[in-house]
């Protein structure tokens, strides 16, 4: 890790915005190694010295992932003036510069992955990676045989081209039937879309899994945990 100025560390860690933290340490407030530093662009090695703000230590992540089990009502998004966000959700978050990995609408729960690693997400997102993205759905209508073809074959939901083959395996087939959905691209409503196109209505939809990362059933909805050391590096794999 290169030498980090220690104001950039102390912003980056969340401490305040850059004027506050430059307050800080001219006041005499910050220590780096039990040293008062009352240099702003001190440089410092973020993962072997040890800064303290008011004698509490301001730890050190380079890069933080959650896995949340997102609530229907919050937005996928880093601001939002009429909803609360994912990303306020992530009370322990360190680092400010937190987002999630793609989207899932406002109704939708379910695994959301909140990082600030923009070269994971950017992977996971590609469409050229084809990520296989499950869905769980309750559905107005009886779903059928002819459905699992026709999203298999492709739907025509108004992209320039069809949709790519989906998986869709049905739990339970009646006047409101239960499915499940693996999709490889991640069009906007695009599970809402399909399955209007075929003359049906999502009522409720979750995300169980994105490629390799599943969501932890233990998790309540609202919850998150850091991922596992396992998780990122199939995520990293993948
Ligand atoms: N498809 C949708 O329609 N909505 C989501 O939130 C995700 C996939």
């Amino acid at each position: 890790m290169k030498d980090l100025r220690l104001d950039k560390f102390l912003t980056e860690m969340g401490m305040g915005s850059r004027s506050q933290v430059k307050n800080y340490i001219s006041k005499g407030r910050v220590t780096v190694n039990g040293e008062i530093i009352k240099r702003p662009e001190y440089k410092l090695s973020p993962e072997k010295d040890i800064v303290n703000l008011d004698n509490e230590r301001v730890n050190y992540a380079e890069y933080e992932y959650y896995m949340l089990n997102k609530p229907a009502g919050c937005v996928s998004a880093t601001e939002d003036r009429r909803f609360p966000t994912v990303v306020s959700l992530i009370e322990d978050a360190a680092r400010k510069d937190l987002f999630p990995v793609g989207r899932l609408d406002k109704d939708t729960e379910g695994l959301l992955l909140i990082t600030n690693d923009g070269a994971l997400s950017h992977e996971l997102l590609s469409p050229k990676k084809h990520v296989a993205k499950t869905y769980y759905a309750r559905i107005d209508g009886k779903v059928t045989g002819d459905d699992v073809k026709a999203f298999w074959e492709g739907l025509d939901i108004g992209e320039k081209k069809i949709t790519k083959p989906a998986e869709l395996v049905i739990l339970k087939s009646d006047a409101e039937s239960e499915i499940e959905v693996t999709i490889t691209e991640g069009k906007y409503h695009q599970i809402k879309r399909m399955f209007e196109k075929t003359g049906k209505k999502v009522i409720y939809l979750k995300r169980l899994s994105m490629g390799s990362l599943k969501l932890d059933e233990t998790l309540a909805i609202g919850a998150y945990r850091p991922l596992t050391e396992s998780e990122l590096q199939a995520l990293k794999e993948g």
